[in-house]
């Protein structure tokens, strides 16, 4: 419980003389001259740890405009560019317009320790501070700016529920007097492993240079050993540091690594329930990390300084301001640490991509945090995305996505697929009035391939009382009819996809969660195990031999029919905790016959029910099944059961893999984002060779053209965003004036292809400058002469 109290803070202590500290101290003063600003500083004044910290374009205009006289003196001392190199495979790539700066992390803090002395903030150096209990009844306010091991945080752990996160990489943080020209990322295989390096230019004469490697090549590299001894506080890892220059040799050009205390560590991201309690509250790393690849520590610490001393003479009580400044920062931070999440993950698991060629992997580590984008980057520079684009088969000005892929022999025009999304309108199981009209719309809309909705092989698999089926002939004829409906209309290529729900049948038609509540009267449940979905559930009977067979020819006798209903491809539902699913997961086959147990066995149901189905199935026309990659909960599917279950899937003649993940078991927790399934894809990808649809949450077509150019799937199902906007890729490609085979505009639509004008379309600005500024020219290093000004 907060309990901060009322009335402003006059008397305020910081904890922690890092940037974070000093220049909170130095706003708040600067803001009412009248406070008293006391900063505790446990290292000496002169003190120097650590090398460059870096920032973007974006937090400077903040820092410039809170106090022009810290950000004249900060970027007097800039290294400025705007490049970022990829050195990989024995090549460079260039993507320019990015926007840098850098400096010393001491001439930093000197400049806010300046600014502190000038306006008369007492700064006490070599001078741990009290107790958070002592200071908080001392003073109206304790800001704890104390970095990212945080006493503040462990004392009142209570209150601010911190979580940590220990990640799995190693990595040294080192300079080098090597003048790097631009950030450089090094990605270098050996034979123990991949070393990658994050490199940046802050000075005319340093570099930062961050080595950082998986713990287990790690191990195989021998740092393990050099690293198994006692260290005395400062002292660097003098071993690693040396091996590390030999290792990295060809990128130093002669020049030598620096180590100031350094040694490998492991990073830690750290996130708290509350940043304020009483009248403490948490500031810069001792409230929140980020991971270094994206840069953004002494950002967000120079952000949250602002925010807070904003807080504090907005808000008329320190507890507003409190809770102000946590309002403000946290969606933020989160925010920052969703891209630097996805940014840690690409590089923990960077071994999955190293067969890529080096435009490809250029392109898919600039798009590794989702941030940036195909858009965006060529936006900053067309002329790397347009080398990338070549280099994949492309023409510049044709956006991925508009590309044309064969499955089996089936050529789709574009990238772009319709998932399968259930309507709920079959009370009787068969396809109905609003099923033809929304595959009548998605046909006309523009995407490649669309897929029907989740359809029962057997009266039992039905999800709700309310799916359709195509067990009979009756449904036959009705599929028949639809599918024919829809060809009279438009040629884009049609699926079916097929199911058996399991457990997760005789449910209403799902909730706003997404989440269908089991029937009062529904039928009998089939399931590996005896397990129900959750304590509201019906218990389902745990199938026997029998019963599996029969599913398995329900199956390959609905695939036959989906044949003759004239579907061009045919997807099966292996995920989603249906009856196929919940074979897969450990989670809920609890089997100890043939069928349950080790993956090989948990597999038999899945590859019996796909060589039944192939066996029946056209051969030329495409056979798609979906899987839940992962399970988000605890003993679930591991990322190497995902790659097995796909390579034999594959082995057994699935031509592409559908990669969804979750809804396997009630108490998932799936941390939903932008694109969040789709590492699962390119994991899938690059460890199988199969064909990937990534899906979920991919609601841009920028985000599509990145996934595609990436390399991190072949087809991108776009749903939700589809129900929102069923001619979603007509109009994306009316948007950026893409008008090639790659998408069909209807021809009573033509007249409609071009985005309609809105208000300000005619609108012309008038000349706003007497001399225009040149356009910043989208190429821009640092070098270790200074530029002459
Ligand atoms: C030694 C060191 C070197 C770093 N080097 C780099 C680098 O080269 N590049 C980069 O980008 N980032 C570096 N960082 C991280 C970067 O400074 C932070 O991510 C960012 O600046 C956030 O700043 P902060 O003010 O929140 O915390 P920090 O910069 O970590 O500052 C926290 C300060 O609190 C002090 N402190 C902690 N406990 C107490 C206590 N009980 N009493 C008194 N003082 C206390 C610490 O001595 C430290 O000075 C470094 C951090 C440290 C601590
Ligand atoms: C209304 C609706 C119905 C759906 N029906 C099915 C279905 O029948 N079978 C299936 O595998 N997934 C189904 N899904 C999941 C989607 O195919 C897709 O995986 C999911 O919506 C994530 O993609 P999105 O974020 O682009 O919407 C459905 C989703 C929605 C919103």
């Amino acid at each position: 419980m907060n309990t901060a109290p009322g009335g402003p803070a006059r008397r305020i202590a910081v904890i922690g003389a890092g940037p974070g500290g000093l220049y909170f101290a130095a706003l708040a003063k600067q803001l009412a001259p009248d406070r008293e600003l006391t900063v505790f500083e446990r290292d000496g004044r002169e003190d120097e740890f650590g090398f460059g910290v870096v920032f973007s374009d974006e937090t400077l205009d903040g820092i410039a405009e809170a106090d022009p006289r810290v950000f004249a003196a900060i970027s007097a001392e800039f290294a400025r560019w705007s490049d970022i190199d990829i050195r990989y495979a024995g090549g460079v790539r260039t993507s320019g317009g990015h926007g840098f700066a850098a400096l010393d992390r001491n001439r930093l803090r000197a400049v806010l320790r300046q600014r502190c002395e000038e306006l008369a903030v007492d700064v006490r150096y070599r001078t741990p501070a009290p107790p958070v209990e002592r200071l908080a009844a001392e003073y109206d306010l304790v800001v704890a700016a104390d970095g990212i091991h945080s006493g503040t945080r462990a004392a009142w752990s209570q209150a601010f529920r911190p979580t940590t996160d220990e990640r799995h990489c190693r990595y040294i943080w080192l300079a080098t007097d090597k003048v790097f020209e631009a950030f450089t990322f090094i990605v270098e295989r050996f034979d123990f492993g991949v070393l990658q390096v994050h490199a940046y230019p802050y000075s005319t004469t340093r570099s930062t240079f961050i080595v950082e490697i998986a713990e287990d090549a790690w191990r195989r590299a021998g740092f393990e050993a050099l690293a198994a001894r006692e260290f005395a506080r400062g002292e660097s890892d003098g071993q690693s540091v040396r091996r590390c220059a030999e290792l990295l040799a060809g990128h130093l050009d002669g020049h030598r690594l620096i180590p100031n205390a350094s040694r490998w560590i492991r990073f830690t991201t750290v996130r708290n329930a509350s940043w304020h309690h009483r009248n403490v509250v948490l500031l810069g790393d001792a409230a929140h990390s980020a991971h270094f690849s994206i840069g953004s520590g002494t950002k967000l610490a120079l952000e949250d300084a602002l925010a807070l001393a904003a807080a504090l003479s907005e808000q008329p009580t320190t507890a507003e301001a409190l809770a102000a400044y946590e309002a403000e920062r946290r969606p933020v931070v989160e925010s920052t640490q969703r891209a630097a999440q996805a940014s840690l993950e690409w590089f923990e698991t960077v071994d999955r991509r190293t067969g890529q060629d080096i435009d490809r992997f250029a392109f898919n580590l600039l798009t590794r945090s989702r941030r940036v984008t195909y858009d965006n980057l060529r936006a900053r520079d067309a002329d790397f995305v347009d080398a990338v684009d070549t280099a994949f088969g492309g023409s510049p000005g044709v956006p991925p996505m508009f590309r044309p892929l064969k499955l089996g022999a089936l050529e789709l025009r574009n990238r772009v697929v319709v998932p399968p999304l259930a309507t709920f309108t079959s009370p009787e199981a068969l396809p109905s009035a609003f099923d033809r009209a929304q595959l009548t719309g998605h046909a006309l809309g523009g995407a490649g391939l669309v897929l029907a909705g989740m359809t029962a092989v057997t009266p039992e698999g039905r999800a709700t009382d309310r799916c359709p089926g195509l067990w009979s002939d009756h449904q036959e004829a009705a599929w028949r009819e639809l599918v024919r409906s829809v060809r009279a209309v438009s040629d884009t290529p049609l699926g079916i996809q097929l199911t058996h729900a399991g457990r997760r049948g005789a449910t209403a038609p799902p909730g706003p969660d997404g989440i269908g509540r089991p029937l009062a009267e529904g039928w009998p449940l089939l399931a590996p195990s005896a397990i129900p979905w959750d304590a509201d559930s019906p218990v389902p009977h745990e199938a026997n031999h029998i019963q599996l067979a029969a599913a398995t020819a329900d199956f390959a006798a609905a695939a036959e029919r989906a044949a003759r209903a004239g579907f061009d491809v045919l997807e099966l539902q292996f995920g989603h905790g249906h009856l196929v699913s919940s074979f897969l997961s450990p989670l809920t086959n609890r089997r100890t016959d043939h069928y349950g147990g080790p993956l090989a066995h948990r597999l038999r149901l899945p590859l019996e029910v796909l060589a039944a189905v192939r066996a029946v199935w056209p051969a030329g026309k495409p056979l798609l099944v979906r899987i839940s990659a992962c399970d988000w909960a605890p003993g679930g599917t591991t990322e190497a059961e995902a790659v097995a279950v796909c390579r034999a899937l594959g082995e057994a003649g699935a031509d592409a893999v559908d990669v969804s993940t979750g809804e396997v078991v009630a108490h998932q927790r799936p941390p939903y984002g932008r694109g969040y399934q789709t590492p699962f894809a390119e994991l899938v990808r690059a460890a199988t060779g199969l064909p990937t649809v990534a899906v979920g949450a991919i609601s841009g077509a920028d985000d599509a053209d990145s996934v595609l150019l990436a390399g991190r799937a072949d087809l991108v199902a776009v749903g939700r965003a589809q129900l929102y906007d069923p001619l979603w890729t007509l109009h994306a490609a009316a948007e950026r004036g893409y008008t090639g085979p790659g998408v069909h505009w209807p021809e009573p639509w033509r007249a409609g292809s071009r985005k309609p004008p809105g208000p300000g379309t005619d609108r012309v600005a008038p000349r706003l400058h007497l001399l225009r500024e040149p356009p910043a020219p989208v190429h821009r290093r640092w070098s270790a002469i200074p530029p002459e000004e």
